[in-house]
């Protein structure tokens, strides 16, 4: 068995692997690939993918759920599109390269964008706390998670302005409390399912309230949640595992339990990265993200070795992002608490041999 630490595409149940790898053979009497996405068990499928979503996140009434193409990076632009009001002006926190992202898309589509904090001063290894959130915007954007840094905000910036999240990388990781926020969009291929599925969770009243004078029906979220994301042909497969996977989440404790076997994965690593003088924690302690645990050697001199020693222990997906270095040990839901612990042993190892 192979312990998969990759950043996403990512691991997901073994068993929905098995169950995926059934309907590409049989679905209903057809594969899932070659079933019309407007045939009635699909559509079934469909149904069941969204109201997972509102079980797992305890989603209230007055908001819905569409799965959507363009991965996260066109939910930068459909955030900003959807969310333009009266003063075009939006305030974002810069808090690694995908909410630099964020802030790039809202700029071209006409957001007059305040960054009112940021945490590039310290190449974004911290989540920024002094700041003031402004009071004259449309909207406030932030990304729960940094995928690539490692910090992930233990606290949800606080507003009375509709709050809008990037939530690729840990939603479905810990509980949240969807009301408070009138936007969360976020990628599959992290907590949900395979790449090719973008999730919106969308309160009702910003629906149709837009005032880009530029919206492509497809950028529209009212299209999507009126046409129960059959607005054209959804990604079929991913939502079908999706489903699947949903199904698994909630068939093992939910989210409540997801978050206490993902704080146990996360004590554990940081618990030996804290306690080996070989290894350094890459982010501030008080923003570790839970999902993306980022570490360097101490000495890069032993870089070689270390590699060595955790591919030969069936480890895969432990380089940094290829924009800052070091390692990077991703734990997503899926992610066995006994995987961490094979890394931990190897860690232990390297530093017998070499400390
Ligand atoms: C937090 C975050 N936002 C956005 C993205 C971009 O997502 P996508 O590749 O689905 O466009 C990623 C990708 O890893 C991410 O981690």
């Amino acid at each position: 068995m192979k312990h998969n630490f990759g950043a996403g595409p990512c691991i997901l149940p073994q068993e929905v692997f098995h169950q995926a790898a059934d309907a590409v053979l049989d679905f209903n009497g057809l594969s899932i690939l070659e079933v019309s996405h407007r045939h009635k068990d699909f559509v079934a499928v469909m149904d069941e993918a969204i109201d997972l979503v509102k079980k797992a996140l305890h989603v209230p009434e007055g908001y819905s759920v569409a799965y959507l193409q363009g991965g996260a990076s066109l939910g930068f632009t459909i955030a900003a599109l959807n969310m333009m009001r009266d003063t075009k002006k939006a305030g974002y926190m810069n808090t690694g390269t995908w909410a630099s992202g964020a802030i790039k898309e809202a700029k071209k589509v006409g957001i007059d964008v305040n960054v009112f904090a940021s945490s590039e001063d310290k190449k974004f290894s911290y989540i920024p706390k002094d700041y003031s959130i402004p009071s004259d915007a449309d909207y406030i954007h932030f990304t729960s998670n940094n995928t690539i840094y490692g910090t992930q905000f233990h606290a949800f910036p606080s507003t009375h302005l509709p709050l809008v999240c990037d939530m690729s990388s840990d939603i479905f990781s810990k509980e949240i409390n969807v009301a408070d926020f009138d936007l969360i969009y976020a990628g599959a291929q992290k907590n949900l399912g395979p790449a090719g599925a973008t999730l919106y969770i969308v309160k009702d009243e910003v629906l149709g309230k837009s005032t880009s004078p530029f919206m492509p029906t497809y950028l529209d979220l009212k299209q999507h949640v009126e046409k129960e994301s059959m607005l054209n042909t959804p990604p079929v497969f991913s939502v079908y595992v999706a489903m699947l996977n949903l199904r698994n989440l909630m068939a093992n404790g939910g989210v409540k339990a997801m978050e206490a076997k993902n704080n146990a994965k996360a004590t554990m690593l940081y618990t030996e990265i804290d306690k080996n003088p070989l290894f350094n924690g890459s982010v501030a302690p008080e923003d570790r993200s839970k999902m993306n645990v980022t570490f360097t050697l101490n000495d890069e001199a032993h870089q070689a070795a270390f590699d060595l020693l955790w591919k030969s222990a069936d480890i895969v997906g432990l380089p940094g992002h290829r924009s800052t270095g070091g390692y990077r040990a991703s734990m997503y839901n899926a992610l066995p608490l006994e995987s961490v612990q094979v890394l931990v042993e190897v860690m232990r190892e390297f530093t017998r041999k070499n400390g």
